[in-house]
């Protein structure tokens, strides 16, 4: 272990051995074409691969000598593969002891303990020491050709100011602050303040509802929230601090509301608000760093599961840091001085993970992105990877989807020639999508990464990269499993299945990144993922495990849909629903969408007595859940029922539901549970006449 090479060393070998070839021209040809020629199953050695260039902690191994014997002692032996890279990659106060104790029976995931470091410390203060001009993040607002770059000097110095502030004002180590602002850099600085400081920051995505940031501030119990006067999307104005404004009535644990100012309109400033760049501009630049122990509590985001409310995912301190710049740096091949852009908002675990502490983790320059695909036309992508010269370009299918429906002209006409890494996130990819994106946005060069992952597992968990340049990649797949990962298929009994199959995706034992709990209320966490298949980790996706080992997601198999990659839970809509007085059963699908990927589909049984119409009922329904979720939380369609499908115990039997709006109605599957087998005939009949009324279906 005393062997590793330095990585300056190491890199510039790297460089000589890809100067010296062409990567992986053929296969990633092949793999665009319809008909893939690649040499299925095994990777190809090639003879000027280097593991310990291409890793080059990969020293601490010298037994090891290609890619997938690397892969396969992180998977045999993750303590010492985890260990070498946690000492390696991260700036630590005090070492760690131990590597890891996990037991997934009582859902205990512990890294690296012993250990205590500064995530912050982490992300800005080891690169101000090595080259504090070098840009840590591009602002790209709204309006195009308005950036603005700010070098981890000045982030460091605006995270100190901000940590000061949130600490003359009693925000202390293990407080709990929430950040509703949209993507700019102060919010990452807010973001990094709480991490200076030892607070627990949860972001939430400034398109939720004031009722869904209050049940997210209550349910954390926040001191704080950090907010902007206004937001700007696409030429708009989010009135963010009047949303804030109407929450905090009902948060009484919030002390404080910090207001930046992301437009020069005044807003009503009240009691609890302190206009936050005046007070920083009074703080002192410098802020001693918190001493964290390795799991301590780094972030919690809010994720939807199949039931209940959205449920606070936790994140502590080393394992998360330590995975998401692993990944971040092999998913995408990052390679300093690249510049680097997710599109993701900061709201998502993408936006933690790969626009924050990924990339400042690894001293990237990392962008962030302000607007929206359309904005002003739908070259704004491409303007921007042009204008600012992207190296790494990362996003959501539904993006592509939208974009593809375009002239290509939108995307030719700008200079890509700086893209070598594309990434897709957050749902599948249909093969379209892929196709355009690989073709026309990446000239049939690039390699193109369909990642799967969740906020549970904290980074990207199946990806086609990293793997030797050069080997296979399969259109639309997320194919191998990254570094650590063990993924397997079981079946719904619970049985483990090998080769070619389809079944539930789990992860047979625990690594870095993965969630450590549900923020008060372990026990769910526990039910949630460790219960239905004792001993795995269950994502609550299914997928398909081909021949040569690689695995496709084929979708979840809860109650849980993806509207434009946002996740959310049936039950949620369905309660939100619920509140109509005239409105007393729903039942909420997902329903294939062209580019949303998918949509709400609502079934409404109305009271008999209502004294208002069906369209009057539907609006209605639309802007309570816009108002109590979120607006893309909204049905595409209500569908107004006599009675819902249920079996004799009363559940509802959602799997009718979907084959009657996807016409599947053919092949009901078995129906003798049902109540009464005449209800599907009567729904079919509504639906039909829905569908001619909306001839668009
Ligand atoms: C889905 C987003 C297919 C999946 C990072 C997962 C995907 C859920 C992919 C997590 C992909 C994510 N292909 N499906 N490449 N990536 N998903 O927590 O169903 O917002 O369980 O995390 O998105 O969504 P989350």
């Amino acid at each position: 272990m005393a062997a590793t090479l330095s990585e300056g060393g190491c890199r510039r070998l790297l460089q000589l051995l890809l100067l010296s070839r062409r990567p992986g021209l053929p296969l990633r040809r092949a793999a665009a074409g319809l008909k893939l020629q690649h040499s299925r199953g095994t990777h190809s050695r090639s003879s000027t691969w280097d593991v310990h260039a291409f890793m080059p902690e990969s020293a601490a191994f010298p037994q090891v000598r290609t890619y997938q014997e690397l892969l396969e002692i992180s998977v045999r032996d993750p303590d010492t593969f985890w260990g070498v890279l946690a000492r390696e990659r991260l700036r630590w106060v005090k070492p760690y002891q131990t590597v890891q104790d996990c037991d997934f029976s009582r859902g205990r995931v512990n890294w690296f303990l012993g250990g205590q470091l500064n995530v912050a410390v982490n992300c800005l203060d080891q690169h101000v020491h090595q080259s504090p001009d070098r840009v840590a993040l591009i602002w790209e607002r709204d309006e195009p050709g308005t950036e603005v770059k700010i070098t981890y000097r000045e982030l460091l110095e605006t995270t100190c100011r901000l940590a000061n502030t949130l600490k003359k004002y009693g925000v202390q180590k293990g407080d709990r602050v929430a950040i509703y602002m949209s993507v700019a850099p102060l919010a990452v600085a807010a973001m990094l303040a709480c991490a200076r400081i030892g607070a627990v920051h949860t972001v939430v995505f400034a398109g939720f509802s004031a009722i869904s940031l209050v049940g997210r501030v209550n349910d954390a119990k926040c001191k704080a929230i950090i907010t902007q006067n206004q937001g700007v999307r696409a030429g708009h104005i989010i009135e963010l601090k009047r949303i804030v404004d109407e929450a905090v009535k009902s948060c009484p644990t919030v002390k404080h509301v910090f207001v930046a100012h992301r437009t020069d309109n005044k807003v009503h400033m009240g009691n609890l608000d302190i206009p936050l760049e005046k007070e920083m501009d009074k703080a002192d630049p410098a802020c001693d760093p918190e001493i964290m122990n390795s799991e301590d509590m780094l972030f919690m985001l809010y994720t939807s599961g199949s039931t209940g409310q959205p449920k606070g995912i936790v994140h502590t301190q080393a394992g998360y840091l330590l995975y998401a710049s692993l990944t971040h740096k092999y998913v995408f091949d990052y390679k300093q001085g690249d510049i680097f852009c997710c599109v993701a908002d900061i709201g998502w675990i993408t936006g933690h993970s790969y626009v924050v502490y990924g990339p400042l983790c690894n001293g990237a320059t990392t962008v962030l992105f302000e607007s929206t695909p359309l904005y002003p036309n739908p070259g704004r992508y491409w303007e921007m990877v042009q204008r600012l010269k992207i190296n790494q370009f990362y996003g959501a299918p539904t993006a592509i989807r939208l974009l593809l429906k375009y002239e290509d002209s939108w995307v030719k006409k700008y200079d890509r020639s700086t893209l070598r890494t594309l990434g897709s996130v957050g749902e599948p990819i249909n093969h379209e999508a892929w196709e355009w994106f690989y073709k026309v946005v990446g000239e049939n060069r690039c390699t193109l990464v369909d990642t799967w992952w969740q906020t549970e597992t904290g980074g990207i968990c199946i990806s086609p990269r990293p793997s030797e340049e050069g080997a296979e990649i399969i259109p639309a797949m997320a194919m191998r499993p990254f570094f650590g990962i063990k993924p397997v298929i079981l079946t719904e009994e619970g049985r483990l299945i090998q080769g070619e199959v389809s079944g539930a995706l789990c992860i047979a034992q625990p690594w870095p990144g993965m969630a450590r709990t549900i923020y008060g209320d372990h026990q769910r966490f526990i039910d949630t993922y460790f219960k239905t298949f004792p001993g795995y980790y269950f994502t609550g996706d299914g997928a398909h495990r081909s021949q040569e080992g690689y695995y496709q997601i084929t979708g979840r198999m809860d109650d849980v849909i993806n509207i434009s990659g946002h996740r959310l839970g049936t039950a949620e809509i369905e309660d939100a629903l619920a509140e109509h007085p005239d409105v007393p059963e729903t039942a909420v699908i997902g329903f294939p969408h062209e580019i949303k990927g998918e949509a709400a589909f609502a079934f409404i049984v109305l009271k008999e007595d209502t004294a208002h119409t069906e369209p009057v009922i539907q609006e209605q329904l639309k802007s309570i859940v816009a108002s109590k979720i979120a607006k893309y939380a909204v049905p595409d369609h209500v569908l107004v029922v006599k009675r819902l499908p249920k079996t004799r115990s009363g559940k509802i039997m959602r799997r009718l539901l979907r084959k009657v709006i996807t016409d599947e109605s053919g092949d009901l599957g078995d129906t003798t549970t049902l109540d009464d087998p005449t209800v599907v005939t009567e729904i079919l009949e509504a639906f039909q006449k829905y569908k001619q009324d909306k001839s668009a279906m």
